[in-house]
């Protein structure tokens, strides 16, 4: 039932699109991504959990189920007719689709995000990042929308062009219609989410975590980036974050695929997603498979984490003692 306060009858997600002035290809193109949504559930739910024998540009294994997902996008955004450019964390080049770029969409996508985390039966997602024309190395402030489907107890589509963020339930008939509009979090929050290895967290980074403690923030951490970050944008507060670690400078999480789309989404809502120096939207990305460190959610909680590695990092330039 859709909350409190809404209409009786059921919105549903073109509908959305069309009352917020959304132009018809870009409407298109968000439906025809829902809809390659309903076969990647299919997919979780009755698809080999093995791996594929292959492996993508990072050098991870591919599971039946990233290249059976990617597979599933590629094919709806390929026949959409409103895509110039494609690429996914499954490709290893972009690829092109329409030479010409007028009136057509450039697409980076993660096809299933947290796929390791099916065969435990916990939820995964897809996200997808959409920018206009033909260039997807653009900073994030540039998209024009971002999508994430939350495969969960329930499956759950969010959406924003801009226009705030909203969230669509799947119906029995494999429809997504209107749960909430509009979603916005507080400026602090009571939930963290730790990605990484603490034992390996910068002297800066390792502060902040211990403030937070200190303020009995509650840990919350399922391992899939989708389920963590919706969990604060429902909650309507929280910070996620996967930080720089001593071994991985640029940490874990790749910055066209999954950072971007999910800081334009949190910062409609309200939040902030940085780096841990500068805004996540403001990054300039030089290749396709770019990674970040990443601090998502409150805005003040991303303050004070961006406060403590600056106040560390100059501390260590000053030579002060870290201890003190
Ligand atoms: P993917 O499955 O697409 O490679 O992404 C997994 C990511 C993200 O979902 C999550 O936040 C992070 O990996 C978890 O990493 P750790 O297992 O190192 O915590
Ligand atoms: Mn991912
Ligand atoms: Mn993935």
């Amino acid at each position: 039932m859709p909350k409190p306060g809404k209409t009786k009858f059921q919105i549903d997600l073109r509908r959305h699109l069309r009352e917020h002035y959304v132009n018809e290809n870009l409407t298109h193109l968000i439906c025809e991504i829902a809809e390659a949504s309903k076969y990647i559930i299919h997919s979780i739910s009755t698809g080999d959990l093995g791996v594929a024998g292959t492996s993508n540009l990072y050098g991870e294994q591919q599971l039946e189920l990233d290249v059976l997902a990617d597979r599933i996008m590629r094919k709806r955004l390929d026949h959409s007719r409103v895509v110039a450019n494609m690429m996914s964390e499954e490709m290893d080049e972009i690829i092109p689709v329409s030479p010409d770029c007028d009136g057509k969409y450039s697409v980076a996508f993660d096809p299933l995000d947290g796929s390791s985390l099916v065969d435990v039966n916990l939820a995964v997602g897809t996200i997808v990042s959409i920018f206009e024309g033909c260039d997807l190395l653009q900073p994030g402030r540039r998209q024009v929308a971002a999508v994430y489907i939350l495969y969960g107890p329930r499956t759950t589509l969010v959406y924003s062009v801009g226009k705030g963020v909203h969230e669509f339930g799947m119906n029995m008939l494999r429809e997504y219609t209107l749960l909430q509009e509009n979603i916005m979090i507080k400026p602090q929050g009571n939930l963290y989410s730790p990605g990484g290895q603490r034992n390996l967290y910068t002297p800066g980074v390792e502060a902040f975590v211990t403030k937070l403690e200190k303020r009995g923030v509650k840990l919350r951490y399922s391992g899939g980036f989708v389920p963590d970050i919706n969990q604060i944008l429902l909650k309507g507060q929280g910070i996620f974050f996967y930080p720089h670690l001593q071994n991985m400078p640029e940490g874990k999480l790749r910055l066209l695929f999954e950072l971007s789309p999910m800081a334009y989404l949190i910062e409609q809502a309200g939040g902030a997603a940085s780096d841990g120096r500068k805004p996540i939207l403001d990054l300039l990305p030089t290749q396709i498979h770019e990674r970040s460190p990443v601090f998502i959610g409150c805005k003040k909680d991303v303050a004070m984490a961006e406060e403590m590695i600056r106040k560390f990092e100059n501390d260590k330039e000053s030579g002060v003692n870290k201890n003190s």
